[in-house]
């Protein structure tokens, strides 16, 4: 299916051809058939999230029934933020009706102070919601989350501390303040709270882990670890391990990927050329490793023991398209773009992405949560199908001239 992408203004437009205005760019055949997938899938995984009149947040399938999460769950913005893309792909109103409603089922999670996934969590719902339709209110609930994400800065080590050392099994592990490489995704939502209110403390507290991070978190090669420790009164490090990666010393894929993502987008927000330089550097690390698959779908880890017999991890390769369109932007170096393209294609082909009808609703197959905890190992995951559709919206606008942000 071709069809001429007219966009307006306000981004709406238009699956089923309503709207008139002058024919722009022609949308790449791939983008519209994964947009007439996902209208069907997703479409699903909307009508039986709202069975009985009762919200509730997908997040994977298994043993054929999909499972569902609660707000405070790391995961919970991921599907809002899902419905949000449709309704950026599709243009048709009916998405971002179903995305205000996921969104704002989120309500209370602007005032979580237990984990630091609140970015993740209110920046994909809320701010995908601002960016598409300027809801009154929601600057206001993603200023009060960046509140709530700040009351776990250090100030010692100049960190926001991840997760706390005294609940779960992370209270098994001697943890003082540990801080892990996902929570460079957070930090978005300072950056934001900072341009809403005027406030630059949220700035400068991602600013100050960002720049711990890259000190801290990463080894020669430019691999990094998943978890640092830090000392609350010194502000030393007292270890460097994993909790979802394979080994202490491993390259856990998705926290490879979560770093260039995440360093890249501190430098959209900041103009330090450091932070795209070192995002370049971890990429250089994924792309050319041996280990890194044909199809630019990585292992769960590049160190994993029993490669190639050994799952894949497709969310890292979605985050990954997605960060690659963006240094494209940000470098006009072809190479991520191409790179993109092909970890879309791949994506895109049965290998990975589910027949209509199946997977639950859920678009992508083959993900892992976390082999070290025996969760949610080779199944769709949310966040996954959420940044694919990112990647492409991203390919969209660069293949049309237009801004990403
Ligand atoms: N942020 C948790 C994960 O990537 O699994």
């Amino acid at each position: 299916m071709i069809r001429i992408l007219c966009r307006s203004a306000a981004v709406a437009l238009v699956f089923a051809g309503s709207v008139a205005c002058a024919p722009a760019v022609r949308r790449a055949a791939i983008i519209d058939e994964n947009v007439a997938v996902a209208v069907r899938q997703i479409g699903m995984l909307a009508d039986s999230a709202e069975t009985g009149g009762v919200i509730r947040i997908p997040s994977t399938y298994k043993n054929g029934a999909v499972e569902y999460v609660p707000v405070d769950d790391w995961v919970s913005g991921f599907f809002a933020g899902t419905l949000w893309y449709m309704y950026e792909l599709t243009g048709d109103q009916t998405w971002a009706a179903r995305a205000q409603r996921h969104t704002e089922i989120l309500d209370s999670v602007q005032h979580l102070q237990w984990h630091h996934d609140v970015g993740f969590m209110i920046y994909d719902s809320y701010g995908n919601g601002l960016r598409l339709k300027h809801i009154p209110g929601y600057e206001d609930v993603i200023v009060q989350t960046a509140r709530s994400l700040s009351t776990r800065f250090r100030p010692v080590p100049g960190v926001i501390q991840s997760w706390d050392a005294d609940r779960g099994w992370q209270g098994t592990r001697g943890w003082q303040c540990p801080v892990i490489i996902d929570n460079m995704m957070n930090l978005e939502l300072l950056f934001k709270a900072t341009e809403f209110s005027g406030d630059s403390t949220f700035y400068n507290i991602a600013v100050s882990h960002a720049d711990r991070t890259m000190q801290e978190h990463f080894r020669d090669d430019c691999s990094c670890f998943h978890v640092v420790d830090y000392d609350l009164s010194t502000g030393q490090v007292r270890g460097r391990c994993t909790a979802q990666g394979y080994a202490d010393d491993s390259a856990w894929a998705r926290g490879q990927a979560w770093a260039v993502y995440g360093f890249t987008t501190c430098y959209r927000y900041t103009g330090d050329r450091r932070y795209l330089d070192h995002a370049r550097r971890v990429a250089d690390f994924m792309l050319n490793d041996p280990n890194m698959p044909d199809d630019l779908v990585p292992y769960w880890d590049y160190d994993a023991p029993n490669i190639p017999d050994e799952p894949r991890d497709v969310s890292t390769a979605a985050v990954l398209a997605s960060a690659f369109y963006e240094m494209y932007v940000h470098t006009d170096n072809e190479l991520y773009k191409q790179t993109a393209d092909r970890i879309v294609e791949s994506l895109s082909s049965p290998a990975y992405r589910a027949a209509v009808g199946e997977n639950g609703g859920f678009l992508l197959m083959h993900s892992v949560g976390s082999i070290p905890h025996g969760s949610n190992i080779d199944v769709p995951l949310n966040y996954a199908d959420y940044y694919f559709l990112e990647a492409l919206i991203r390919k969209q606008r660069i293949e049309a001239g237009e801004p990403l942000f």
